[in-house]
């Protein structure tokens, strides 16, 4: 009877993907976490569903977040300690390195002219990556013309590109003709896993699901920014169709390389 009034436990439902590669868990430097304690609770809730290893990727974005990439290096290597300090305590994941999330927008011309377009590196059987991953995003309003002639230019640079959440653009649709260009380019994309559980919406959860089902999607991330995050992601951990979709489904995150 009691166990009627028991509150449910988070699930390690992630830990067959190792590894987490997009949060916004950097204190302050953009929408993300407001503080050291945030962050670390934060990360105790990726590590109680799974997770083992995260990658920090705060947002590049004019005009509202023009990170430098020296100051969030710098930045991340003080939060690493701090981190460091708080593992006795508390049960928190690995941290692996800080890359970025690049949004594609009037800012970003700077950083691939500035050589700072912050990446990370994939064991790919398939095929070699020159340059590492890029993780970029596009507005989330209108789409930016001109949009898939920057992504290519990357591409011929040799970097290789990984779309985050592709089912959050309220322009692509189910059968979008763009999305479809990219995969034939070799874009992979990366969904939210918050995504699958409805937190940004129904169609958005329908999309997610369906770029899922074309096997469009090689990544999901996390995508975590606050503690409410954090209860979304516990919430998530719990949701048998997100469970089955773990247990039937490889995505690519554990062929991330360790640094
Ligand atoms: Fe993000």
């Amino acid at each position: 009877m009691f166990g009627l009034f028991k509150k449910k436990k988070p699930l390690p439902t992630f830990a067959p993907l190792v590894t987490d590669m997009h949060c916004h868990l950097l204190p302050l430097v953009d929408d993300g976490s407001k503080s050291l304690e945030e962050s670390l609770e934060v990360m105790e809730a990726m590590k109680e569903t799974g997770f083992e290893q995260i990658r920090l990727t705060p947002h590049f974005a004019y005009p509202r977040f023009p990170n430098d990439v020296e100051d969030i290096k710098m930045r991340y290597k003080n939060f690493c300690e701090e981190v460091e300090a708080n593992k006795g305590s508390r049960n928190l994941p690995r941290m692996m390195s800080v890359t970025g999330e690049f949004r594609i927008d009037d800012g970003f011309q700077k950083y691939v002219d500035n050589n700072q377009l912050l990446t990370y590196r994939f064991n790919n059987p398939k095929r070699g990556s020159e340059k590492g991953l890029l993780l970029i995003e596009f507005s989330l309003s209108q789409k930016r013309m001109g949009l898939e002639d920057i992504v290519f230019e990357r591409q011929m640079d040799g970097y290789d590109i990984i779309l985050a959440h592709p089912e959050r653009y309220p322009y692509f649709g189910s059968h979008s003709t763009l999305l479809e260009q990219f995969k034939e380019q070799g874009i992979y994309f990366q969904s939210n896993i918050l995504s699958l559980d409805g937190f940004y919406g129904e169609e958005a959860q329908r999309k997610a699901y369906e770029y899922i089902e074309n096997g469009w999607v090689e990544f999901l991330g996390t995508d975590m920014h606050n503690t409410l995050y954090a209860q979304a992601l516990r919430h998530a951990s719990m949701n048998k169709k997100i469970i089955k979709l773990l247990e039937t489904t490889e995505f690519e995150n554990k062929n991330l390389v360790t640094e």
